[in-house]
Formats: C-alpha cells, sequence, structure tokens
C-alpha cells in the first residue's frame, strides 16, 4: 500500500490506510496496545489486538515512546482519541527500536541543551520550526513579487563590518579573516549591477554576554537597494514584515495557537499603520512617561527598548540614532550632524529589535575617519571605498533578524528557541 500522511488519513476518515511515524505515546494492557503515532503533520492514535499479532506480540507489547513503525489499518473516527481518529492496526512494521528515550519530562534547560537533537522531536520545537520555515517561504515569495534578485556574498570575510569586539576570526591558510557579521558589504558592491538583491544566510557575532535576546550565530534577511533613501528603505522594511506575519498568521493558526499566540491579533498588527519616530523623540517618550533620562548619544538598552515598546502595539522604526555610535557606514544627517541616516525596528511589548538598517555613507573620507576611530585600517577597506568612486549612487537597506522576529511572534521568553541549534557563549553542541 502507498503510506499517506496521518493528516491526509484523517481526512479520509474512513477505510483502508498506511502511515508511518514514531511513537509519540504509548500505554498497554493484557490484551491491547494504544500508540499515539506521529508524522510530521499530525498525530492519531492506533490501537493493536493481542489477538491479532501472536508472533509480533513480545516486540509490540515492547515498543517504547520514539521508536519508528509503518502501520496499515482501518482509520475511522473515534470521539476518545486524542485527534478525533484512530486506526485499528492490522500490519505493523517496526523500523527502529527505542530504549528508554533520554527525554523525559522536567528536565532542566541545560540537559535539554546537550539532547536538542532529539529535543527538536518535541511538539514545542516542531511548532516553532514550522512557524520558521513558513515565515522563510513567505519572505521568499515577497521578494520575487518585488522583482529582487538573490544575492550571496562569501562567509569569510576580510574585515569586519559592524564592530570588531564581535568579530569571530578564522586560521586561513596563516592569515587571519572573519566570519560574516553582514553580507551587506558585498550586496553593496551587487547594486550597482543588479540594484535590488536580497539574501537570507547566516552571520556571526562573539557576543560575550548571556542575553535572552544575542545569539552568536544567527541567520539574517537582508536586502540592499540602488537610489533609495531612508524613507524609502524604512517603508520597505514595513512592508516586508506585514507580509511576511500576515502570511505566517494565515498559515500556522494551530501552531501559533499552541505557542499561546493569538493569530487574529498578528493579523490585526499586519494591517495598522506602523509609526516611524525619531531617536530623540524615543527620549522624550521616555523621559515624559516612563521618568527615564537617556542622554543623546547613548544606545537604548534593553530595558530602555522594552519600556519604550510597552507605549506601543505595532512596530515603530526609530530613525536617526546618534552617529557617534553607529557602524562605520552610517552616514551623518547633513541637517543634523550629530544624527545618523538610519533606523532600527522595534517590536511591540517585547521591545526587541527586529531590523536595522541605513542608508550608506558616500563619503570615504566620513568612512576613513570612523573606522579610525573604531581602531580598523581605512587601506583594508579598499574595495568599498571603490564603490564610491566608479558611478556611486546613493543605496540603503536592513537587516532582519529572523530569530527576533519569530521570537516575538512566537512569544519565546528565550531567542535560541527559535533556532534547531543554538550556538551561544556558553553552547556550541550539539
Ligand atoms: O542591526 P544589525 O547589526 O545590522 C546589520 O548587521 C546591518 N549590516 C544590516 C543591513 O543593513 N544589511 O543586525 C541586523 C539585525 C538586528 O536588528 C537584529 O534583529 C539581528 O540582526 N541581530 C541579532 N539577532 C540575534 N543575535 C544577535 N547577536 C544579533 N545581532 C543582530
Ligand atoms: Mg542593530
Amino acid at each position: 500500500m502507498k503510506f499517506i500522511s496521518i493528516s491526509e488519513a484523517m481526512k479520509r476518515g474512513k477505510g483502508k490506510v498506511a502511515v508511518r511515524g514514531w511513537v509519540y505515546r504509548e500505554r498497554g494492557s493484557n490484551e491491547f496496545k494504544f500508540i499515539i503515532l506521529r508524522d510530521s503533520t499530525n498525530i492519531v492514535q492506533c490501537v493493536l489486538k493481542k489477538d491479532k499479532f501472536k508472533k509480533q506480540w513480545k516486540d509490540i507489547d515492547a515498543l517504547q515512546i520514539e521508536a519508528s513503525l509503518e502501520i496499515e489499518g482501518i482509520i475511522k473516527k473515534d470521539k476518545r482519541a486524542p485527534t478525533g481518529h484512530e486506526i485499528s492496526v492490522d500490519k505493523i512494521h517496526i523500523i527502529g527500536t527505542s530504549n528508554e528515550f533520554p527525554i523525559q519530562k522536567d528536565l532542566n534547560e541545560e540537559l535539554l541543551g546537550d539532547r536538542r537533537h532529539l529535543w527538536i522531536r518535541s511538539k514545542k520545537m516542531i511548532t516553532i520550526m514550522k512557524i520558521r520555515s513558513s515565515y522563510i517561504q513567505a519572505r521568499d515569495e515577497f521578494f520575487k513579487k518585488e522583482k529582487f534578485y538573490r544575492f550571496d556574498a562569501p562567509i569569510l570575510q576580510p574585515t569586519q563590518s559592524e564592530g570588531g569586539s564581535t568579530v569571530f576570526e578564522v586560521d586561513y591558510y596563516g592569515k587571519k579573516i572573519y566570519l560574516a557579521q553582514t553580507w551587506q558589504l558585498y550586496a553593496e558592491a551587487a547594486v550597482f549591477g543588479l540594484e535590488k538583491v536580497y539574501n537570507f544566510g547566516p552571520t556571526f557575532r562573539a557576543e560575550k554576554s548571556k542575553t535572552s535576546r544575542h545569539l552568536s550565530e544567527f541567520w539574517m534577511a537582508e536586502a540592499e537597494v540602488a537610489w533609495w533613501k531612508l524613507k524609502e528603505i524604512t517603508e520597505f522594511a514595513k512592508k516586508e514584515i506585514k507580509y511576511c506575519i500576515e502570511k505566517v498568521a494565515k498559515e500556522c493558526v494551530e501552531e501559533l495557537k499552541y505557542l499561546g499566540q493569538d493569530s487574529g491579533k498578528i493579523l490585526k498588527i499586519a494591517k495598522k499603520k506602523w509609526p516611524t519616530i525619531k531617536y530623540r523623540d524615543a527620549l522624550k517618550i521616555l523621559k515624559d512617561k516612563d521618568k527615564i533620562n537617556i542622554k543623546f548619544g547613548k544606545d537604548l538598552r534593553t530595558i530602555e527598548e522594552q519600556k519604550l515598546m510597552q507605549h506601543f502595539d505595532t512596530p515603530v522604526v526609530v530613525t536617526h540614532y546618534p552617529r557617534e555610535i553607529m557602524a562605520f557606514y552610517k552616514p551623518k544627517d547633513p541637517k543634523k550632524s550629530d544624527e545618523a541616516l538610519c533606523f532600527d525596528m522595534l517590536a511591540p511589548g517585547c521591545g526587541l529589535e527586529i531590523v536595522g538598517g541605513s542608508e550608506r555613507s558616500l563619503d570615504i573620507k566620513e568612512m576613513s575617519e570612523n573606522l579610525k576611530k573604531q581602531g580598523e585600517k581605512p587601506e583594508d577597506y579598499k574595495f568599498y571605498f571603490d564603490l564610491r568612486k566608479y558611478g556611486s549612487v546613493p543605496h540603503s537597506g536592513y537587516g532582519v533578524g529572523i530569530e527576533r522576529v519569530l521570537q516575538w511572534i512566537c512569544g519565546l521568553e528565550s531567542i535560541k528557541d527559535a533556532i534547531a541549534f543554538p550556538r551561544t557563549v556558553t553552547r556550541m553542541n550539539p
């Protein structure tokens, strides 16, 4: 018989079916074995009668959680079963046994981390990974509709881009090279040929502090566009995030519900207008509403981003951060030289920075000075400066931290659960 998925079998609702998967729960008695079988689509109750399986009974009786099976049987509706269906099994083929699966209830976070390769079979992790997949597919769809080209950049890069203190160094045939902190510098080279580019790739930051919102390896979803300035790029970033969360809210109703999230609420957020404010306005809100005084020139800390975003029910774009504390390529605003033409997008409630972006400086001298202040050698950025020498045009871009967006829409306490195998300052295994 041809195998079908468990959800397909339940859609049929009656007759003979063949399904396969893993034991999710099991219990036995003298006469029966009840198995809840799981595949990637759903779970279904299966019942095996001892009478029918005289020869195989010893093995069937010994089945434990996470054993893998192929079964054939008659499916019917049954209100008492967890997903409203039961398969009365005629044939069973035990593919892989599983003795004492090392994840029982009540394991602490550290042990679950050690056993991550097995823990990603849990309902919670499968649910999050499905939402992640839905989000990433929606984003590809968005960029295809918007007529962007997908462009890939090297992961091994000769310079830093987002600050030397968080760079990972790799031995490259006896020389130093770094793992990408961003795809951006190469995307800037690409827009002179392709004009509108996007990617999705791993990025690396040696984040030495332990927080619930930082990973050492995370997946950034970036975009870079020739000719566009700050206003156009911020509006476009909103459009992208709106498109993706709307799609996820429609596709993953059950998954979001399982995580305690309301897809209806996400749809409403996607329909609203998302404000753009300046960093100086944000300081004013914090001062007036929260009695928090921050001097212009300081970056917002987590607690301040959280306080600020308690006052909003949609993401907010914050522009014009202090030039002093920004990456070397963020240009100063010609109208206000202590501000940069840059933006972050912060998520409502949790205050997570989900997007960072900017116009790109076209001024080689300005960038060289910024680099020197950071202890970098401008000569190392010759390729990047060349882009400003030969047919330079204004251009802008941004990067979305996919795990941050997932942390927000899935309501996850820690960013670690937004990725299958997290890398943090304290975790590099499995
Ligand atoms: O704000 P960031 O550092 O911006 C850039 O790297 C730009 N070069 C992107 C661009 O303009 N093309 O990073 C972008 C986003 C942040 O807003 C945040 O969502 C996420 O990446 N991010 C992290 N996510 C998880 N762990 C970390 N350590 C992160 N660092 C940044
Ligand atoms: Mg940032």
